[in-house]
């Protein structure tokens, strides 16, 4: 069981002068509810975000803006296996628990949940009573990784039913997903703030992820090119190029510089909807893959009204 105070020093403390200096890690539920209940019991408000390790600067900045809300951070980090399809990668999934302990280091966390899967699934995942998102679930990422929004819906059900957040942050880097989550959330009613940081980039532009280091040095140079190409997209659609013209010719990009394409559309930015001529906030999006390694990302953007 690992359950001990880490040491952290948070450089950012808004809630300094106590204990909260100190990164508690736990990883049973019942140990991660009884910190909570006593932050609660003293009339503290709890900033969540929830993770899967492996931290890069994405997972930073969300770190960050929860400490700038002036909350309780608690920060998870599970590998859950129920949002990875038989195929994928569960088991070559990085994880670097020891760097992540010092990634957090430079903020406040005061509290490091990371359970194993028999704490979050006594029954086994696949028994797990499991949460559907319908609709949202069901098109672009869920069309091609069936059952992972499942995962994801249930998994984050779980988490904030354990940690109770007040507000919970994710990265706009899974557009996708956070929509799902903020439907959940809506759907179910539950009392949670869902907010959002931009996607984090490398400086050639690639999105920040942990499924990047699977990529050799050759492939690396290549990655970009996702990014690339969704931006021409949206300079195209911006300068008045049919949209449907600009998602054609990015596939074409994207496969003679050796990806293969999953998908690339131009959805409605509120709820990935078709856009109509009326619509005005949108968003392209992106899925490819260089051999095993299949990459994501998006770009929001406004035309003019
Ligand atoms: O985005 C992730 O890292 C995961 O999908 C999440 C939200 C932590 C659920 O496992």
């Amino acid at each position: 069981m690992r359950s001990k105070q880490a040491g952290f020093r948070g450089k950012n403390m808004s809630l300094a002068d106590d204990e909260s200096a100190q990164t508690e890690v736990v990883d049973t539920i019942e140990q991660a509810r009884s910190r909570i209940r006593q932050w609660k019991q003293a009339g503290q408000s709890i900033a969540f975000v929830p993770t899967m390790g492996n931290l890069h600067a994405g997972h930073l900045a969300l770190v960050k803006a929860a400490n700038e809300s002036g909350m309780r951070t608690v920060v998870s980090i599970f590998v859950n296996p129920k949002q990875f399809g038989h195929n994928e990668d569960l088991d070559t999934y990085p994880r670097t628990f020891d760097e992540d302990i010092a990634a957090l280091s430079a903020y406040r966390v005061d509290m490091l949940f990371a359970p194993d899967a028999a704490e979050i699934y006594p029954q086994g995942a696949d028994a797990t009573t499991s949460v559907h998102v319908r609709g949202l679930s069901d098109m672009l990422e869920g069309e091609c990784r069936p059952g992972f929004f499942i995962g994801v819906a249930t998994v984050v059900n779980i988490l904030f039913n354990v940690i109770e957040p007040d507000v919970a942050w994710f990265g706009e880097k899974d557009y996708q997903q956070l929509l799902v989550i903020r439907k959940m959330v809506q759907d179910m009613a539950l009392p949670i703030a869902i907010k959002s940081v931009p996607t984090v980039r490398e400086g050639d532009g690639l999105a920040m992820s942990s499924r990047n280091s699977y990529l050799t040095d050759q492939q690396r140079k290549l990655a970009v090119n996702l990014y690339a190409c969704l931006q021409h997209v949206v300079d195209q659609i911006i300068q008045g190029v049919d949209y449907t013209y600009a998602v054609v010719h990015a596939n074409q990009e994207l496969t003679e510089a050796g990806f293969l394409t999953d998908y690339i559309v131009v959805r409605r930015q509120e709820d990935l909807g078709v856009p109509g001529k009326h619509d005005k906030s949108l968003i392209v999006l992106g899925a490819a893959r260089l051999d095993g390694t299949r990459l994501i990302d998006n770009i929001p953007f406004e035309l003019m009204k």
